[in-house]
């Protein structure tokens, strides 16, 4: 079980998450191509999105998955919410190109989510848990569980505990600076998935450029 004393707790207050975001949306693609593809396109994969459904993307961030959801999900409804607006803007330039009927865009928050209960086919979460403090977690996964539909899916990326060798490099610069890592460190959410009401069906271990991610599938429990 995951215990919480012994790792690196989040260091940057949700407060200052959106203004920290702000500043940093211009370089933010950079940094996500560079480290996060893999990872990132492992779950798109492992969301086995059919169109026509209704999918929720917390924590869009800039749209590096949000784009591919729309796409693949032309005729059904797509909702992304984030804390920064920046983010937000940078999301918008990108789905410019596909048009804005069947997708909107919103600042929101995790922790309060504007569907209805029981509304979502599949919720997208990437890179946002490992911003969270590890007492907040179980009160957003209880807002994922009430807007997912019985049985639906949740697909989850974070930045995870390092386990291969110069991995844990990261871990070391948030512990000099929290913010330079845009207030991310490694976090492992099994346990703390199964503890909430999800049934994990998968766990991957993705490492690109000695960052690591780990990528989740798991089902809302019935
Ligand atoms: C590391 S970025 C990841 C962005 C995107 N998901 C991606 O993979 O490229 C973290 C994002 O989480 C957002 N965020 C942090 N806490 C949040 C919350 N409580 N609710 C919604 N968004 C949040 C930040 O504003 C930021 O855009």
């Amino acid at each position: 079980m995951q215990s919480s004393n012994k790792k690196l707790d989040a260091r940057v207050p949700q407060s200052e998450i959106g203004r920290v975001y702000d500043e940093i949306a211009s370089v933010y693609n950079m940094w996500g191509r560079l480290t996060e593809t893999k990872a990132r396109s492992r779950a798109l994969e492992l969301a086995e999105i059919q169109d026509g459904q209704h999918i929720l993307e917390v924590a869009v961030g800039t749209g590096l998955a949000f784009y591919e959801i729309v796409r693949r999900n032309p005729h059904g409804r797509n909702l992304g919410i984030d804390l920064s607006k920046g983010m937000l803007e940078k999301a918008k330039q990108r789905l410019q190109i596909l048009g804005s009927a069947n997708y909107s865009l919103q600042v929101g928050t995790a922790f309060h989510l504007q569907e209805e209960d029981e509304s979502m086919d599949t919720l997208v979460n990437n890179y946002m848990f490992d911003l969270i403090p590890f007492e907040a977690m179980g009160r957003i996964l209880a807002e994922f569980k009430r807007v997912l539909k019985k049985g639906g899916k949740l697909i989850l990326v974070n930045m995870t505990e390092g386990e291969r060798w110069g991995s844990r490099v990261y871990d070391r610069i948030y512990n000099w600076s929290p913010k330079l890592m845009g207030g991310c460190r490694g976090v492992m959410l099994r346990d703390t998935l199964h503890q909430h009401g999800f049934k994990v069906e998968t766990r991957e271990y993705h490492q690109q450029l000695l960052f690591p991610s780990e990528v989740i599938r798991a089902y809302k429990s019935v």
